[in-house]
């Protein structure tokens, strides 16, 4: 794609990257694809805000191109050193050999670790409040340590009432639109919410300061062009009460079952419990998870105020499959949620308290003792499991 002009002046000069199927390793799947979306702004001085993954430079190098000779490029902004968005920066600063680059002083440490080459770069070291007159406008920089990483930033331009805050706000979403009133609205919170429970959940405390913070500075904020998807202009306000809420763990009457089975009887017992949930008006879904994609699981962890996880017992430990899922949920902490374990076993238990030590590791607390039976659950069983699924569903009811 080539470039698109977001405000008068202002370009998106990024990349769509319709192919990526996994992001930061195996952990966070990107079934629709992202964007690397890097900004440039005509004005007196010409500024280039954020790069793109080093294998798209050429593609950005072209995009900034069909607005403008990068020689003539003054200044870079670097709001986060993190591959792909600084990876390209080399092939930037080669063709603006003079340009300066304004980042945190933790954005030019990293940088110097990341590229022998920037040893000879033009730095200017900003902190929140630090500006740069640019012309007709002028660039505030807002720290944002660890929104997500020590180095973030975010840029805001008053003129225009725009805000650039790098991955914050974004989408792993490829598409031939740029702007929020011109996608599934679906589509867009859904990519949006799998964003945040994958990257942002476990600094959800850090992204409620912030988000106090800059309600605090009264900015007028009409666009918030991120780093990745599609740019917030048809109702900005919309991400941002999402981030309010993702944040601060409420939650909907909605409750997961997650488990995985040997044979069908951890299976049987997750039917009967998830039917046990329904029973009592909540709406539960239930995850067999060596078939489910964990990371979609985990989106549905923002909403879902309960999570039920359930195994067999193998080698008095719950089922390998089933690690994955349980050491994403440890690292990234979801916000006030409660659990409950469940499980069948044959002649020694173990399950059941494994998942009970990962879920209170991950912050999560347990509402009910665990359920465990032996062998193959009976009738009467059965309607054990379903009892002990309805018992369960005030816990996802708002309290
Ligand atoms: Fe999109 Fe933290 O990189």
């Amino acid at each position: 794609m080539s470039s698109v002009e977001i405000k008068k002046g202002i370009y998106w000069v990024g990349v769509v990257d319709w192919d990526i199927r996994y992001f930061h390793g195996p952990s966070y799947s990107t079934h629709r694809g992202t964007s690397y979306n890097s900004y440039l702004i005509m004005d007196d001085q010409v500024t280039l805000v954020d790069a793109v993954f080093a294998p798209f430079a050429g593609e950005l190098m072209e995009n900034i191109r069909s607005v403008v000779d990068p020689s003539r490029i003054d200044n870079v902004v670097v709001n986060h050193i993190e591959t792909d968005h600084a990876g390209g920066l080399p092939v930037v600063l080669q063709a603006a050999p003079k340009a300066k680059i304004f980042c945190t002083a933790k954005a030019k440490a990293g940088l110097l670790k990341h590229f022998p080459e920037a040893k000879e770069w033009n730095f200017r070291v900003v902190k929140t409040g630090d500006t740069l007159p640019v012309g007709r406008r002028t660039l505030t920089f807002v720290e944002a340590p660890m929104l997500h990483w020590p180095d973030s930033m975010f840029t805001y331009i008053g003129e225009e009432e725009l805000l650039l805050p790098n991955d914050a706000f974004g989408q792993h979403l490829a598409s031939g639109h740029r702007f929020d009133d011109e996608v599934d609205q679906h589509v867009l919170m859904e990519e949006a919410a799998k964003y945040y429970a994958n990257i942002l959940y476990p600094l959800s405390r850090m992204v409620l300061k912030k988000l106090e913070e800059v309600k605090g500075m009264n900015i007028p904020i009409s666009m918030i062009a991120p780093s990745h998807g599609i740019i917030w202009r048809g109702d900005p306000g919309k991400i941002i009460q999402a981030y309010q809420r993702w944040a601060s763990g409420e939650g909907q009457e909605k409750a997961l079952v997650v488990y995985d089975t040997m044979w069908g009887s951890t299976a049987t017992m997750a039917r009967a419990i998830t039917e046990g949930l329904i029973s009592e008006g909540i709406e539960a879904r239930q995850y067999k998870i060596s078939k489910t994609d964990y990371s979609d699981v985990i989106k549905e962890m923002l909403e879902a105020r309960l999570v039920v996880v359930g195994s067999s017992t193998i080698h008095r430990h719950f089922l390998a499959s089933l690690s994955p899922f349980l050491d994403e949920v440890g690292s990234l902490k979801p916000v006030k949620r409660m659990g409950a374990a469940f499980g069948s076993y044959g002649w020694s238990k173990g399950a059941v308290k494994g998942i009970e030590g990962r879920l209170q590791g991950a912050g999560i607390e347990l509402v009910k003792e665990g359920l465990e039976l032996l062998w193959v659950p009976d009738e009467e069983e059965k309607k054990e499991c379903f009892e002990w699924g309805r018992s369960l569903a005030s816990f996802a009811k708002n309290k």
